[in-house]
């Protein structure tokens, strides 16, 4: 691993990956930097539903109609749900653990991408029903996970928006 400066320039949405396996001892890891996740009052709000089904994940790219791309090729996905009645930041924590597991992901040497599908037409009921999440959770979003098939540049520091940061004193 190399220093959290250039993991984050490097780490870039991947939505094409290799025909290849993903060695468990890498997902092991991944799901150990979810499972390290900041939550508020530390309430752990998520589950993760992991899987490697090929099929499966087949299925899982028609929850929606646009925006699930990643899908075609992903060899391993993870859902991201919430049990939103444990704590009001319930949509934080689940959004700060599937960036841990973007990030871990990069540093295995792999590509992930986020794939929205709170509150996206269907797709809520589609991935609940094809990975069997019980009805008190809420599904944030999917993470694709896999070998990289496709080349993105990384984040250049120099053409970053600074305007965005505000100091104030
Ligand atoms: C909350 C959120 C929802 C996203 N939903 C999708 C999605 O449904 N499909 C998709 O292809 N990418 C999705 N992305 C990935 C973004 O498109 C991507 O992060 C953004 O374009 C910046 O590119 P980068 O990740 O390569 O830096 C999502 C990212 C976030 C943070």
């Amino acid at each position: 691993m190399d220093n959290f400066l250039e993991l984050c320039r490097r780490r870039r949405s991947i939505r094409n990956y290799a025909d290849r396996a993903v060695e468990k001892d890498k997902l092991d890891r991944i799901l150990q930097c979810a499972l390290m996740s900041p939550s508020g009052k530390r309430m752990n709000p998520w589950e993760f539903y992991v899987t490697d089904n090929r099929a499966l994940i087949g299925r899982l790219q028609s929850c929606k109609q646009a925006g699930a791309t990643m899908l075609k090729t992903a060899p391993v996905v993870v859902a991201v749900a919430l049990d939103t009645s444990l704590i009001d930041t319930w949509q934080a924590d689940g959004a700060i653990a599937a960036q841990n597991i973007l990030l871990a992901a990069e540093d295995e040497g792999l590509g992930a991408c986020w794939c929205h599908v709170y509150q996206r037409d269907e797709a809520e009921q589609v991935v609940r029903r094809e990975m069997g999440i019980p009805a008190h959770l809420t599904v944030l979003c999917l993470i694709s996970i896999g070998y990289k098939n496709e080349e993105r540049r990384q984040y250049e520091l120099e053409k970053l928006n600074y305007q965005k940061v505000h100091f104030v004193s």
